[in-house]
């Protein structure tokens, strides 16, 4: 049946996507347009992009792209990414098709259109299609990968850290009733340098003979830390160790690279920084490696030598992965190395503006790709939940300002900020003035 569907698909499932509606021989009625309230994206100036992150004007007229909400400005985009205008409106009429189309839709040529999406996640990433499959997020994509990685045999050990995902940590935990492995788990020094953080993995290697798989996070969403991937992965396959990357908070957020990362087992999703609708994500498995993971489920409905057999995910919200190719085109003209040049230059306005100011601690550091646009503090040396929920009560209180308090870092709670394409410079240095004035009030 997948080749039959793969053999339809052709030129006209990619057109399929662009808009073209229904099944061969069989016309739906195109989605209504919807007129987009934004002006177009600017042709971006001709500059390196580390110059560009400081051109105000422009990316006010990226900023525009998004409609956002004037209750509170959102210092918090670490949770998922909104959706640019051009991307909702997408959205909208993909909704739309779909929900007029039904099941004559989704039993026809969404199959295909769904085929064309995975193509181009898959072109995005730098990948061979066959390396792909679509998954409603990272969690999924790796809760496939730690569950179904069938090359541990009772005995042998596996490691994650304390800025790891609580769900991907309960994940490597179940191993030791699903495989009988030894669970270790080790917590990344603070302040984590790229020597230090690489010193730290390459400790808890040694001191764990029967290691054989390692999970990383790319980007952590305690603290925003970038970690070292190809150094660490290249020390575990020194070391007879697999690694599953978590890379959630990456693509998108970082300059991302799976080829030269390393690791043969990844886990994305495009709701976060690639802007697409909540509900998309994306499981990779380097070529020659997909034996080493166990079908879903025993899944049935594709044959083995498929990834399509590594996940199964019921009904999935249409709309959202159709919204993809959208998503992507937005990325695509804003620029990833652009993109990461601005979140950054966003961030270290802030952080280098309090590092130095007595009583804020930035458990993130400068180096060079070793942080994204999220970054955490600490006031005062507060670690407990409830002195980093006052600050960010206060933040949001009384200066508008939006972030989270983050949990699980072994030396204690933190406040994560995390702003985005649609923040401005004056959203940031209106928070470097609260932060002084909090930590003035403190001392
Ligand atoms: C590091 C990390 N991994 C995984 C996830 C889960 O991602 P998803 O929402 O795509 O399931 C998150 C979500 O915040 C995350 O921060």
């Amino acid at each position: 049946m997948r080749t039959s569907r793969r053999q339809f698909l052709g030129a006209a499932g990619l057109a399929g996507v662009a808009g073209v509606v229904g099944v061969p021989g069989v016309a739906l009625a195109a989605p209504p347009r919807r007129e987009d309230a934004a002006p177009p994206l600017p042709a971006r100036p001709v500059t390196e992009p580390v110059a560009l992150a400081a051109n105000e004007t422009y990316w006010r007229s990226v900023a525009a792209q998004y409609a956002v909400t004037a209750e509170v400005t959102n210092l918090e985009a670490g949770y998922w990414g909104m959706m640019s205008r051009p991307v909702l409106a997408q959205y909208q009429q993909h909704t739309e098709r779909v929900n007029a189309g039904s099941s004559f839709y989704a039993r026809g040529q969404y199959l295909q259109d769904l085929e064309a999406v995975r193509a181009r996640v898959a072109a995005s990433l730098g990948v061979e299609v066959s390396e792909i499959a679509l998954t409603r997020g990272a969690t999924e994509a790796l809760q496939c990968l730690i569950g179904g990685y069938n090359k541990l045999k009772p005995g042998d050990a596996v490691l994650y850290a304390d800025v790891d995902y609580p769900a991907m940590q309960y994940a490597m935990k179940w191993l030791a009733d699903r495989r009988g492995v030894h669970v270790e788990h080790m917590a990344l020094p603070e302040p984590a340098t790229r020597a230090a953080v690489i010193a730290a993995y390459a400790a808890a290697m040694d001191a764990t003979p029967a290691l054989r798989l390692l999970l990383l996070t790319h980007v952590n969403n305690k603290t925003g830390l970038a970690l070292p991937v190809a150094e660490i992965t290249a020390l575990a396959r020194q070391r007879g160790v697999d690694v599953i990357l978590d890379a959630a908070h990456a693509w998108g957020q970082i300059e991302f690279s799976i080829g030269t990362l390393g690791p043969d087992f990844i886990g994305v999703n495009l709701h976060k920084w690639i802007g697409a609708p909540v509900g998309v994500g994306a499981l990779y498995i380097r070529k020659g490696r997909l034996a080493d993971v166990d079908r879903m489920m025993a899944n049935e409905d594709e044959p083995d030598d498929s990834i399509l057999s590594r996940v199964h995910s019921g009904t999935a919200n249409f709309a959202a992965l159709l919204s993809v190719p959208a998503a992507l085109d937005f990325h695509d003209a804003i620029g990833e190395r652009y993109k990461v040049a601005r979140l950054r230059y966003l961030r270290d306005r802030w952080v280098h503006a309090v590092r130095a100011v007595p009583g804020i601690e930035v458990l993130t550091p400068d180096e060079p790709g070793m942080a994204g646009a999220i970054t955490s503090f600490r006031l005062q040396g507060g670690k407990t939940k409830e002195e980093n929920q006052r600050i960010v009560d206060e933040l949001v209180k009384r200066y508008g300002l939006f972030t989270v308090r983050r949990t699980g870092l072994e030396r204690g709670d933190c406040v994560r900020v995390t702003p985005a394409l649609y923040n401005c410079v004056a959203d940031v240095d209106r928070l470097v003035a609260a932060l002084k004035a909090m930590a003035a009030a403190a001392a």
